[in-house]
């Protein structure tokens, strides 16, 4: 966005270079140097995109937002805070962890603490609102190991039942509703880095709480090991260890957006 501007003291300081006027006194003294030359003015419009900052000689990442696609291990969790397990924020490191000028970090919908796979955390509100909101149906494909196997028609069975949808029970507080048809797929996956294995690929258009796990609670067998491993069309990269992350490329937010779906 070529004419994405933002005050530079405003960018400073939510880089971590303290208040606006601990940002005026670092300028005073000449440590900033906007595309070569050096800085004074607090209220100089910076493009972001296009313009070079530097401090005392660091570049600095100017970015509006962050996008962060992360292979979530289990034993954390998708919430800022817990008072029992680390969270998916405590595995990101400083570079990605100061304030950004588009928002605050937060996961692009939840996995439970035990599922591994595809998160995006991102700054990004106005995207997470438009994928997460009921009506978008974004697919979400896991990656599902159940405790019973099945023989062919039993397969059959749940293929054609997942395609039909059907109803679902209440968990607790949560109501049960009608799962929109999905698609099941049996084959014998391996999970790459890792020495799990899947039954089946079921890809979802919705996100009911617990949805995967209930679904097939439902039909009488039960999860044992989940990974989301695709979000619309954008695929995890099995290259990233569990547990670690990476900022999308740009492309790569297209097709989160739905802009290019190659
Ligand atoms: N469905 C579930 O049951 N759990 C998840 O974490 C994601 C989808």
């Amino acid at each position: 966005m070529a004419n994405d501007c933002e005050r530079i003291d405003k960018i400073l300081s939510h880089h971590g270079f303290g208040s606006r006027k601990d940002v005026k006194k670092l300028m005073r003294g000449g440590f900033v140097v906007v595309n070569g030359k050096a800085a004074f003015d607090p209220g100089m419009q910076i493009r972001i995109g296009s313009d070079t900052v530097l401090v005392d000689g660091v570049e600095i990442k100017l970015q509006r937002d962050v996008y962060i696609m992360m292979n979530k291990c289990r034993d954390v969790v998708c919430a800022n805070r817990d008072g029992e397990h680390r969270t998916v924020f405590d595995l990101l490191d400083d570079s990605v962890r100061h304030k950004f000028l588009g928002g605050d970090l937060h996961c692009m919908g939840r996995l439970d603490i035990d599922t591994e796979g595809l998160l995006i955390i991102t700054t990004d509100g106005a995207l997470t609102h438009r994928l997460l909101a009921p009506k978008t149906h974004v697919p979400k494909t896991y990656a599902v190991a159940l405790r019973d196997s099945l023989d062919e028609s039993g397969k059959a069975a749940y293929v054609e039942k997942f395609a039909r949808g059907f109803f679902v029970d209440r968990e607790g507080n949560e109501d049960g509703f009608d799962a929109l048809p999905a698609e099941l797929e049996f084959a014998d996956f391996e999970m790459e880095n890792s020495s799990e294995k899947a039954d089946c690929l079921l890809t979802i258009y919705e996100g009911k709480f617990h949805q995967v796990k209930r679904m097939f609670a439902q039909l009488g067998n039960e999860v044992v090991y989940l990974k989301r491993v695709a979000m619309g069309a954008l695929k995890l990269d099995a290259s990233i260890p569990l547990g670690s992350y990476r900022e999308l490329s740009e492309r790569e937010v297209s097709v989160l957006r739905g802009d290019d779906s190659d």
